[in-house]
């Protein structure tokens, strides 16, 4: 289905100006996260070399540029303008990670759709964003920008970013362009080193890795970006296997796939031959569109002239991103998105604010609760310690470059707002880290971490000094933003050492003791879980993380998040998720089994497990009914399960439903996530709570790769987190 005008400017093209649409350039206005800026971006504009910029932002910087590429260069073809707007665009909402936590695709939808309106106002028209990667290795830095580990929670959250971004119809001028990242297998970095290479087998892409990218894909996302890694031993952005076998022919995608920053060229690291080989390699694959590394514009014609690529595969490259350009309106109206009245009325509005501060709220997870000390009242006497208590920096966590930090609420303002009566006094008690090393690592990226000038001693004897003066202490540590983040692995995923020291000290005063943590991964705490004390995580809370703290450490909300990555006991764990297989030497409990499955010094089992986070209240689970005992191989199954609040508050709960397919051709996992439903009960109500499996969710790649249902025995388990024990059967006949 070609559209008509597109196919008459391809008409009227030139090999050169086709060629110049496929490249993406920034003039650096953005972030740079590779070692190369483009230069001499506006004569190429002018001179036809360019199809889209990233890092402009702004109604008239936006309007300059498209009048540039419509006034000088022959065809007058308007560009696109991208970003990354990962978690909000200036009303910045927690990080990704974070959100995922929520479990709620109505708030996630509704943080891409103000993430599209505040965009769009200042210009931008082509998101990098939802990025959907698979990760399973909290050392990675880049689990921070995804939605965990669990691949049919992750296809929720892809396709609800996706229609909050581009909506029902992309020629609105507060929608554009969504692109699904990255394609593909990122997040199984080896070792959880950044952009290292990729071991895997395709039934475990098929079944765990790829469904979120096909389902922002089913969905209509309108790109792809390629990955950085290898797959199979070729690096996604020249592999063809996994750009035209899979995306396209496949799965039926039909929009236009772009590189990441520089990964083109950076094939000629990888060993694939010099920058001509590599263009050609990545075009003839199908990628479309070169981020920033001018292979393809500097490259393809020489490649088209000595016969390494058909001029065919270049038109049809261009017609992608012509079609992208015609979706979004842009040949009707160039200037579509450059409103220069837009940015006051649309951006970071009070009611956009609201809604950052809800949303933060609903990603927090109580993993400790200790003694009834949460909620706090709010007059008490609080002690307010730790280097993230009182600092505007941090609270935005990674990939949030349009985001200001300075803007964000600290935990000691929200504290103050929420609760006016309360006596609190505020104390850092530790720096960050004290480690010059990591500091300096993660200043290279901004300023996120200082050392204090006065001595740890000292900063320490002020905050128990603050402490044995209070009710109760509130502690809020972690990780620094851009200790997560892209290029941001850690090999110890510990709270640094400096604060593990101020922890101790404040639980040793025997005033009560809430820890707030950020972190932007699954960090490794099992001496701060056995302390006597209540732990709330809050990740990077986004602008209004002061706010939002105090919500719920106030109880005006009812934490609500379920852990959408589990948490290790210690590194060597690692990967760790609940999705595992079982060996055929399962281990069964945690003591150690010789000749099992298991670790001499370490259990199995994590700290943490996905789906796990507690409330104010608590909640009961029985009478697990399933509607069928037998079903056909187009039938669904309903189970419902009476869930009761039975603590003193009100409260949300996450009802999570896992499937363990017995037998089958190809190993199951234990058990795996088929159904999820947020509820609220009122203490003391019970209600009965419904989750349908349809055919499809008993379906999984078998070793030829076809998607399909066995029949057998099918085991569910239905409760709170991935240890669910409620369980039924049925079969598939
Ligand atoms: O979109 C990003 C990607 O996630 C990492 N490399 C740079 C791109 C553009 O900023």
């Amino acid at each position: 289905n070609t559209i008509p005008e597109v196919e008459s400017i391809l008409k009227r093209m030139t090999l050169d100006e086709k060629i110049g649409q496929l490249n993406l350039l920034t003039p650096g206005g953005g972030v740079a996260t590779g070692s190369v800026v483009s230069k001499n971006v506006e004569d190429k504009i002018k001179a036809g070399q360019v199809g889209g910029l990233f890092g402009v932002t702004g109604p008239d910087k936006v309007r300059r540029a498209q009048e540039i590429a419509l006034k000088n260069s022959r065809l007058k073809i308007p560009l696109l303008i991208g970003s990354d707007i990962i978690h909000g665009y200036k009303t910045t909402f927690p990080i990704p990670l974070a959100l995922s936590c929520s479990w709620d695709m109505g708030l996630l939808e509704k943080v891409a759709r103000i993430a599209a309106t505040e965009a769009t106002a200042d210009g931008i028209n082509w998101n990098f964003s939802p990025m959907v990667d698979i990760a399973r290795d909290p050392r990675w830095g880049r689990i921070a920008e995804g939605a965990g580990e669990d691949p049919f929670l992750g296809s929720a959250i892809a396709r609800a970013m996706v229609k909050g971004y581009q909506g029902d119809d992309l020629s609105r001028s507060s929608t554009m362009l969504a692109c699904v990242k990255h394609f593909a297998l990122y997040g199984a970095a080896e070792a959880g080193r950044d952009y290292n290479r990729v071991s895997m087998d395709h039934v475990t892409m098929f079944n765990y890795y790829f469904p979120p990218y096909k389902a922002a894909v089913d969905a209509g996302v309108a790109s792809v970006m390629t990955s950085f890694n290898d797959v199979d031993g070729i690096p996604a952005t020249g592999n063809k296997w996994l750009l035209t076998d899979v995306l396209r022919n496949r799965w039926g995608f039909k929009g236009l796939v772009v590189s990441d920053y520089t990964s083109l060229n950076e094939m000629i690291a990888h060993g694939l031959g010099d920058l001509q080989q590599v263009s050609a390699l990545a075009l003839n694959a199908g990628l479309d569109m070169d981020m920033v590394g001018e292979g393809f514009l500097t490259t393809l014609k020489k490649s088209v002239n000595e016969g390494l690529v058909h001029e065919e595969a270049i038109t049809q490259a261009c017609r992608l991103i012509l079609e992208a350009k015609y979706k979004l309106g842009l040949f009707g109206d160039p200037y579509r998105y450059s409103d220069t009245s837009r940015p006051d009325k649309d951006i970071l509005t009070p009611k956009h604010r609201t809604a950052a501060r809800e949303i933060a709220a609903h990603s927090f997870v109580l993993l400790k609760k200790h003694n009834g000390v949460l909620p706090l009242k709010k007059t008490a006497k609080i002690a307010l310690i730790g280097p993230l208590a009182n600092n505007r920096n941090n609270m935005l966590g990674t990939w949030a470059p349009t985001g200001d930090p300075q803007l964000s609420v600290p935990i000691l303002d929200g504290l103050k707002n929420v609760a006016p009566n309360a006596v609190i006094t505020y104390a850092k008690g530790a720096n960050i880290t004290d480690d010059p090393v990591m500091a300096k690592n993660v200043n290279v990226f901004g300023t996120r971490v200082d050392i204090d000038k006065r001595s740890p001693d000292i900063m320490l004897k002020e905050a128990i000094a603050l402490a044995q003066r209070s009710d109760v202490v509130v502690a809020v540590v972690g990780e620094a933003s851009e200790m997560t983040g892209e290029a941001a692995s850690r090999t110890d995923i510990s709270i640094p050492a400096s604060q593990k020291k101020l922890i101790r000290a404040l639980v040793d005063t025997g005033k009560p003791v809430v820890l707030v943590l950020m972190s932007g991964r699954p960090l490794t705490i099992p001496e701060e879980f056995d302390l006597p004390i209540s732990i709330l995580q809050v990740w990077f809370p986004g602008v209004e993380a002061g706010n939002a703290v105090a919500d719920v450490l106030f109880g005006d909300y009812n934490p609500s998040g379920k852990l959408t990555a589990t948490w290790p006991r210690n590194v060597g764990q690692i990967p760790i998720y609940y999705a595992e297989k079982n060996t055929g030497r399962p281990a069964t409990g945690d003591e150690f089994q010789k000749f099992k499955s298991n670790y001499l010094d370490a259990p199995n089992t994590p700290l943490l497990p996905f789906g796990y986070g507690l409330s104010y209240t608590e909640f009961e689970y029985s009478d697990l009914v399933l509607n069928k005992r037998e079903i056909g191989s187009n039938e669904s199954i309903t189970a419902s399960v009476t869930l009761k609040n039975t603590g003193n508050y009100d409260g949300e709960e996450v009802v999570q439903l896992y499937l363990q397919d017995v037998v089958r051709s190809i190993t199951p996992p234990k058990r795996e996530l088929k159904g999820f439903n947020k509820v609220f009960l009122k203490k003391g109500e019970s209600k009965k709570v419904v989750i349908n499996l349809s055919p499809e969710d008993l379906k999984f790649y078998n070793s030829q790769l076809d998607f399909v249902a066995e029949p057998g025995e099918f085991q569910i388990y239905v409760g709170t987190d991935s240890n669910a024990n409620l369980s039924s059967s049925f079969v598939l006949k």
